[in-house]
C-alpha cells in the first residue's frame, strides 16, 4: 500500500486514536492559506476516507485507515511534522504493511498505545508546566516516593539545588548500584533531580542526558546546571527537550547507553510501545532500563483514561502490569524484574470516589523494574543447575546485592540461579562481582517459583486475593 497526502498548510497538531472499531484515526489540525490536500492509495483491500472541513483560520484533516495500515508510521509522519511545525510539501506514508499481530499482541499493543481523544502531550505539559508548581501541588500521592531513600542517596540529594527538588515528582527510587563511569539517559527527567543525583554517581568519566517534553521542566535543570557543575567539580550533564516516544529522533546512537532510566514518566506516555522500543534501539547489549512508574491491578477504563487530571497524576495513564510484561517482551526485553513495589492510596478522596465508582476492585501500584537488553535470555526461567556466589565487592553492598524482589545474595554464600538471572549478572557489568556456578550443557526443568499472577507483595497488604508463587521463586 503506498499514501501520499500533500498539503501547504501548516500543521499544528496531530494526534492518533485508537477507536473501538480497532480503526486508527488521524487528526491533523493545522492552518489554511493556502492549502491543497490530495492523497493516493494503492492496492486493496483499502478502506480511506479523507474529510475536511474549513473555518478562516483552520483546517481539520481526518484520516481513517484500516486495520492493517501501519499505525505507527502514519502517527510518526504527522507527530513529526507537527512538531517540526514546518509548511508540510508532503507527506509520504510507507508502503510496508507489518506482518499481522496476533490478536492477543494486538489486544496488549492496543491497551499500551492508548490515544484518548481527551488527553494530549499537550495536556500533560501544560500540567508539569504550568498546573503545578511544586511537589505540594500535587493531588494524590501517585507521583510521590513512597519508601524514604537510604543513607547515601540522602547525603547526594543534600548537594541538588533546592529549586530541581522542589519540582520533584517522581514515584520511586531509579539509581541501581555499580554507575561509576556509565552512560545514563534519563527519560522524562523533569527538572533533573535524577539526572544530578546519576551525575554524582557515575562521576568525571560518565555522563548523564536528561529528556525531556516541558520547558518550564528542563529550565530549571538546566539553569541550575553551572551551580551543579561547581558543586560536583565536573561537567557530566547534558538535557535535551524531546518527546521520548520518539527516541530515534534525538542525537543519541543506538546502542550507545549503559544504563537508562525514568521516574514516573511512562505512564503519562501515549505510545507506550513505542518508549520500551526506543529503549531496546538505544541500550548497549548487556545494558538495562532501570526505573519506577504505575501500573494498574485492571486494563483502566477509557472513562477514566479520559480524565486529564487523573491521567496528569499518573494514574489513569497506568499500565495493566501484564501488559507491561507482554510489551516489555514485544519490546525484546525478555524477563522483566520487578525489583520493589508499593500500593498507591491516592489519598483525595473525590478522586479516590472516581476510580471506585468504576471499580471498587481497581488498584493501582507504584513499581521499579529493571530490564535487561540481553537477546540470549528465555521466556521463562529455565534451571541448568546453576548457581552464584556474590564477592561482597561492590560499594555499599558488602554484605549483600539484590537484583530485584527475589535476589538477596548475601556474600560468600552460594545462592542458585535460573539461567536468565545467570546472564543478567555474567553478560552485564555485574560480572566481576560475582563467582559463577555451572553451565547450560544440561536442563532440569523449569525454575521452581516462576509464575504469572499479580506480583506485588504490597497487594497483600491491602487484602487482595493475588499471590505471586511462594517458594523462594525466581521472577
Ligand atoms: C511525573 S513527572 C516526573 C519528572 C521527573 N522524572 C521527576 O522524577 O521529577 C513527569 C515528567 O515527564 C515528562 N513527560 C511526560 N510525557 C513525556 C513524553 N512523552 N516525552 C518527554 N517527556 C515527557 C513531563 O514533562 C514531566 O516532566
Amino acid at each position: 500500500m503506498a499514501g501520499l497526502i500533500s498539503t501547504a498548510a501548516k500543521v499544528e497538531e496531530s494526534l492518533l486514536v485508537v477507536r473501538s472499531d480497532g480503526c486508527q484515526q488521524v487528526t491533523i489540525k493545522g492552518s489554511t492559506n493556502p492549502l491543497i490536500v490530495s492523497m493516493f492509495f494503492l492496492g486493496p483491500p483499502i478502506a480511506v476516507l479523507l474529510l475536511l472541513s474549513f473555518t478562516s483560520s483552520e483546517v481539520n484533516a481526518f484520516l481513517l485507515a484500516t486495520k492493517n495500515q501501519n499505525p505507527r508510521r502514519l502517527y510518526q509522519n504527522h507527530i513529526a511534522a507537527s512538531t517540526n511545525k514546518r509548511w508540510i510539501k508532503t507527506v509520504s506514508m510507507s508502503s510496508c504493511c507489518p506482518k499481522a499481530p496476533s490478536p492477543a499482541a494486538a489486544t496488549a499493543a492496543a491497551a499500551a498505545s492508548v490515544t484518548t481523544e481527551a488527553v494530549s502531550h499537550e495536556d500533560v505539559s501544560l500540567y508539569y508546566g504550568t498546573t503545578l508548581s511544586e511537589t505540594k501541588d500535587l493531588q494524590t500521592n501517585a507521583c510521590t516516593t513512597a519508601s524514604a531513600p537510604p543513607p547515601h542517596i540522602r547525603a547526594l540529594l543534600r548537594n541538588i539545588h533546592p529549586d530541581v527538588i522542589a519540582k520533584y515528582y517522581g514515584c520511586g527510587l531509579t539509581i541501581p548500584d555499580l554507575l561509576e563511569g556509565m552512560t545514563v539517559l534519563d527519560l522524562g527527567c523533569g527538572s533533573g533531580r535524577d539526572v544530578y543525583l546519576a551525575a554524582q554517581l557515575v562521576g568525571s568519566k560518565g555522563r548523564v542526558i536528561g529528556v525531556d517534553m516541558t520547558p518550564e521542566q528542563l529550565n530549571v535543570a538546566t539553569g541550575t546546571q553551572k551551580w551543579h557543575t561547581e558543586k560536583f567539580g565536573y561537567e557530566n550533564t547534558q538535557f535535551i527537550r524531546g518527546n521520548i516516544e520518539r527516541l530515534e529522533e534525538l542525537d543519541i546512537e543506538p546502542n550507545s547507553v549503559d544504563i537508562i532510566i525514568s521516574n514516573c514518566v511512562i505512564n503519562l506516555c501515549l505510545n507506550k510501545e513505542a518508549v520500551l522500543a526506543g529503549c531496546y534501539r538505544l541500550l548497549k547489549p548487556g545494558g538495562e532500563l532501570y526505573f519506577s512508574d504505575v501500573y494498574s491491578s485492571a486494563r483502566v477504563p477509557k472513562s477514566l483514561a479520559q480524565d486529564k487530571v487523573l491521567w496528569g497524576e499518573c494514574i489513569s495513564g497506568a499500565l495493566y502490569w501484564n501488559d507491561f510484561h507482554n510489551l516489555s517482551k514485544k519490546a525484546g526485553f525478555l524477563d522483566p524484574r520487578l525489583v520493589e513495589d508499593s500500593l498507591i492510596t491516592i489519598q483525595n478522596k473525590a478522586i479516590e470516589q472516581k476510580v471506585k465508582s468504576y471499580s471498587p476492585k481497581l488498584q493501582f501500584f507504584s513499581a521499579t523494574y529493571r530490564l535487561f537488553k540481553l537477546d540470549s535470555l528465555e521466556p521463562h526461567c529455565e534451571d541448568y543447575g546453576q548457581a552464584v556466589i556474590y564477592k561482597g565487592t561492590m560499594e555499599r553492598c558488602e554484605g549483600a546485592f539484590v537484583l530485584d524482589s527475589h535476589h538477596f545474595m548475601e556474600t560468600g554464600k552460594v545462592f542458585p540461579v535460573c539461567g536468565n538471572t545467570w546472564r543478567m549478572l555474567h553478560d552485564t557489568r555485574f560480572k566481576d562481582h560475582f563467582t559463577f556456578i555451572g553451565n547450560f550443557d544440561r536442563h532440569y526443568g523449569i525454575f521452581e517459583g516462576c509464575g504469572t499472577s499479580l506480583p506485588y507483595e504490597s497487594a497483600k497488604e491491602n487484602g487482595s486475593a493475588a499471590c505471586s508463587p511462594s517458594g523462594g521463586g525466581c521472577c
